[in-house]
């Protein structure tokens, strides 16, 4: 049998217009998730509806990997700009993503506070020892990144003049159980892990993927961008899956 291509979005408006898409759909639920089977031009595609969060996210792409076996999986939905050169409406092709919320804190005292710009990277992946103390912790204050697949990129690319809501660029994707609304911490963020946008979920889902060899790319439209003004607009959700959709066909249509 074909392996199918799955489709990630978080919310009901970040997935339900490219489960519409679908022939023949037949839908399975497992916890929070709602997997949506079908086929788009002829190929077999699964609409994973992951639910919100870097926890929905993780147990969605494994519960979808062990029982689907899909080829690639895009994970793709909104975001906040943290780059001032992103309008709403542009859409982020996630080069490199990068959960953005483990933190190390140095050690402070009682009554020395708080610091979270002076906060250490903590990559969980480094070893299999602890994170936090002893030989293998300072190993583990590093950021890292998983990487989109390439192939996907260049197509996606290849269609960006097809998208007229605004641009497609490449981008970090930085993910987080988090919405910042702190000027000054996004500035941070951007300068120090590189990142284009901010949302919840691309980071936790590549990871899995990246676990099990399965080709990935997240796709974020910018909803909203706070370091240039750009207004909370949710109809992009459906702009990007309408873009995801162009993607998807190009796709089939090569293989
Ligand atoms: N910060 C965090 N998440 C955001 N999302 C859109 N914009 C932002 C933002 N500025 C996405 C998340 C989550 C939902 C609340 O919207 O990925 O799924």
């Amino acid at each position: 049998p074909l392996q199918p291509i799955m489709i990630q979005g978080p919310m009901p408006i970040e997935a339900e217009y490219f489960a519409a898409l679908l022939d023949n759909t037949t839908t399975e639920y497992s916890g929070n998730a709602v997997f949506y089977k079908g086929t788009l031009d002829g190929y077999p595609i699964v609409v994973a509806k992951t639910g919100k969060g870097l926890e929905n996210t993780a147990a969605a792409t494994a519960i979808g990997i062990e029982r689907y076996h899909p080829r690639l999986i895009i994970n793709q939905g909104t975001s906040g700009g943290h780059d001032p050169s992103l309008k709403v409406g542009d859409i982020v092709l996630g080069e490199r993503s990068i959960n953005a919320s483990n933190f190390k804190t140095p050690k402070l005292a009682q009554g020395e506070g708080s610091h979270p710009f002076n906060w250490l990277p903590m990559d969980l992946m480094a070893s299999e020892g602890s994170a936090g103390e002893g030989s293998s912790a300072k190993d583990a204050e590093k950021l890292r990144y998983y990487l989109g697949d390439k192939q996907l990129i260049n197509l996606a690319l290849s269609l960006a003049k097809q998208y007229k809501r605004g641009n497609v660029v490449k981008g970090t994707i930085g993910s987080g159980n988090f919405w910042n609304n702190e000027l000054d911490r996004i500035a941070w963020l951007h300068k120090n892990m590189g990142t284009s946008v901010e949302e919840m979920e691309t980071a936790s889902a590549a990871q899995i993927a990246h676990a099990y060899h399965v080709p990935f790319l997240g796709i974020r439209v910018l909803s909203n961008n706070i370091t240039n003004h750009g207004e909370y607009d949710p109809t992009t959700a459906k702009d990007c899956q309408a873009f995801v959709e162009k993607v998807v066909r190009a796709y089939i249509s090569a293989l």
